[in-house]
C-alpha cells in the first residue's frame, strides 16, 4: 500500500466522530488506529508499512508519534520489523488467528470487538478508564524513564552468568516463602544503615516492586468499602493499585511539610495511609519531623496502618538522607516499601516490603500464595551486586550524573521562565516539579506540544483527585544523557515560555 493511501484511511479512521480512543495522546490513538486496521483486514499480511518518516509527513504527526505506535505493534507481534528491509503486517496475529479478508465475518468480529470491549467487571472499567501508564512513551523528561550509561551491564551480565553456569536446581523453583534468604539479609543491613529502618532479614519480602508490595498490602490489611487515605496530588500507581482493591480513597491535601491532614480529616478512620515522606510524588515536598509524629500518632490511636512508599531516596543531592518514617514507628504501624526500579533498572521488576513482625507469616502465605514467588538467578545475582558493594557504587555515581543533569535543567528553568514557575522537590530522586505560579495555565496543552516535539512532560493537574489546585508539569531528568540535557531544557524551556506568553 502506497503511504498517502495508508495515511487517507488511517486520518479517516483517526477523525471518525465515533473514534473510541478520540480523547487518548496521538501515540495511542494512531497504534489503535493501526491495530484495528490490521485486525479487520485492511492491511493483509505481507504488506510492507511505508517508513515511519513518509507515514509521519502524510499524517503530519512527529516522527516520534509514529516510530511509538510502529514499535507497540511490532513488540505486540502485529508487524515484522526485518533490518534494513522495512516492516511488515505479520503472517499470524499474536494469538497465532491468520488474518482474514477485510469482509469475513471474522474480521468485522474483531472490528466490533475492538470498538465495544466486551463487558468488564465495575472494577475492570474503572481500572481501565484513564490508565496513568500507557499513554506515555518514554522521551526526554519522562518521569520515571532512566537510562543506561552509568549501568555497568557487563558486570551485572557476568554476575547473572555465574548462576546459570552453576545449575543449582533450587535457583530454578519458586523458592522459600518471602524471597531469597541471603538477599533479604544484604536489604536489612542496607535499610538499617542507609534508611535507619528497623527491621530483620525475616521482616524483608521480595516482591516485584512498588505495586505488588501495595497490592499485596492491600488485600491483606484492608476490607471492600474501607478508606484509605492518599496524598493529593498522588502517585497513579498506588491509587491504582489501591482503588482496584475495592478501597474509598479520600484526597488529603498536601503543604510544604507533606502530607497535611485538615480538622475534619483527622476526624476520619482510615485503615490504611499510603504516603511517600521523603520525597512527596509528585510535588517533592518531604515530611517534617511533627508531621511524621503527628500521622504515626494518629496511626496508632485508630490502630490504622501506614504506607511508606520510600521510591528515590537514594538520590538526595543536599544534606543527608532523611530517615524513614518506619524507623521512628513504636507501635509497628508501618510498612515500609522500597524498590530497585530506579536504582538498577524498571524491568528488573524486584522491590521489598518490610512488615512489622507480627504480620511476617501472614505476608509471606499472601505473597507466595496470590503471586508465587522465583526469579532466583536474578535475586542471586542481585545480592552478589549488593554485597559486592556495586550497588553502593552505582548509587554514588547515579547521584553525581543526576545532580548534573537536574542542575542543568534547573538553570534553564530559571533563566528562561523565572519567577513565572516555581520548582519544588529538587532536592532529591529523579525528577523535579515545575509549579505555574498562573493557576490559568493548560498544563496538558503544554504536554501535548511538548509530545508532538518528541518530549514527554506529564502535567501535574492529572495527579489530583477532584479538581485540581495547581497546574504544572512533572519532568524526569534521569533519561537524557548529561551531555544532551542543555539542548534539550533549551527547547522545553522555550515551549513553556510561548505557551506562558
Ligand atoms: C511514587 C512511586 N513509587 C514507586 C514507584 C516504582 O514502582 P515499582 O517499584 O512498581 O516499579 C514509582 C515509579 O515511578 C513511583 O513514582
Amino acid at each position: 500500500m502506497r503511504s498517502y493511501d495508508l495515511a487517507e484511511l488511517l486520518l479517516t479512521e483517526l477523525h471518525r466522530a465515533d473514534n473510541p480512543h478520540h480523547a487518548a495522546p496521538l501515540n495511542r490513538r494512531l497504534y489503535q488506529t493501526l491495530r484495528s486496521t490490521i485486525l479487520g483486514g485492511h492491511l493483509t499480511a505481507g504488506t510492507q508499512l511505508p517508513s515511519t518518516r513518509d507515514l509521519a509527513r502524510d499524517l503530519d504527526l512527529s516522527r516520534n508519534t509514529v516510530m511509538s505506535a510502529v514499535g507497540q505493534l511490532v513488540a505486540e507481534g502485529y508487524l515484522t520489523a526485518q533490518q534494513g528491509s522495512g516492516t511488515y503486517v505479520s503472517d499470524a496475529l499474536p494469538d497465532q488467528r491468520p488474518l482474514t479478508p477485510a469482509n469475513s465475518s471474522r474480521a468485522r468480529q474483531a472490528r466490533e470487538a475492538d470498538a465495544n470491549p466486551r463487558d468488564l467487571s465495575q472494577r475492570g472499567c474503572l481500572l481501565t478508564q484513564s490508565s496513568g501508564s500507557a499513554q506515555y512513551e518514554v522521551q526526554p523528561f519522562a518521569p520515571g524513564a532512566i537510562e543506561f550509561t552509568e549501568f555497568p551491564i557487563q558486570l551485572w551480565q557476568k554476575l547473572q552468568a555465574k548462576y546459570w553456569r552453576s545449575l543449582d536446581r533450587n535457583l530454578l523453583d519458586y523458592g522459600q516463602e518471602g524471597g531469597y534468604m541471603p538477599l533479604r539479609v544484604a536489604i536489612a543491613q542496607y535499610l538499617t544503615l542507609s534508611r535507619s529502618v528497623r527491621v530483620t532479614p525475616e521482616q524483608v519480602l521480595i516482591t516485584s516492586g512498588t505495586q505488588q508490595s501495595i497490592d499485596l498490602a492491600a488485600r491483606l490489611l484492608t476490607d471492600h468499602g474501607d478508606e484509605a487515605w492518599v496524598e493529593n496530588p498522588c502517585y497513579w500507581g498506588a491509587r491504582r493499585a489501591l482503588q482496584a482493591a475495592g478501597l474509598k480513597l479520600r484526597p488529603i491535601g498536601v503543604d510544604a511539610e507533606g502530607i497535611a491532614p485538615s480538622a475534619t480529616d483527622w476526624q476520619g478512620n482510615p485503615r490504611l495511609i499510603y504516603v511517600t515522606p521523603s520525597h512527596q510524588y509528585p510535588l517533592g515536598h518531604v515530611m517534617s519531623l511533627p508531621r511524621r509524629r503527628a500521622l504515626l500518632e494518629f496511626a496508632a490511636r485508630r490502630r490504622c496502618w501506614i504506607f511508606e512508599d520510600d521510591y528515590d531516596s537514594e538520590f538526595r543531592y543536599t544534606g543527608r538522607p532523611y530517615a524513614s518514617l518506619q524507623g521512628l514507628d513504636e507501635h509497628a504501624q508501618v510498612l515500609y516499601s522500597g524498590t530497585f526500579s530506579k536504582v538498577m533498572y524498571p524491568g528488573i521488576r524486584l522491590g521489598y516490603l518490610v512488615v512489622p513482625k507480627d504480620l511476617v507469616p501472614a505476608f509471606n502465605t499472601g505473597l507466595y500464595d496470590l503471586y508465587r514467588p522465583g526469579q532466583l538467578m536474578l535475586q542471586a545475582a542481585l545480592t552478589d551486586f549488593i554485597t559486592e558493594g556495586h550497588l553502593n557504587t552505582l548509587i554514588r555515581r547515579l547521584r553525581v550524573a543526576y545532580q548534573t543533569r537536574r542542575d542543568v535543567l534547573a538553570r534553564h528553568i530559571q533563566q528562561c521562565l523565572g519567577d513565572r514557575v516555581r520548582i519544588s522537590g529538587q532536592d532529591s530522586g529523579l525528577h523535579l516539579c515545575l509549579v505555574f505560579q498562573d493557576p490559568g495555565v493548560d498544563d496538558e496543552a503544554i504536554a501535548t506540544a511538548a509530545d508532538a516535539q518528541g518530549m514527554t512532560v506529564r502535567p501535574l493537574s492529572r495527579y489530583s483527585i477532584g479538581e485540581p489546585h495547581r497546574q504544572g508539569l512533572i519532568l524526569g531528568y534521569a533519561y537524557v544523557p548529561t551531555e544532551r540535557v542543555a539542548p534539550w531544557a533549551k527547547k522545553l524551556c522555550e515551549l513553556i515560555r510561548q505557551a506562558l506568553d
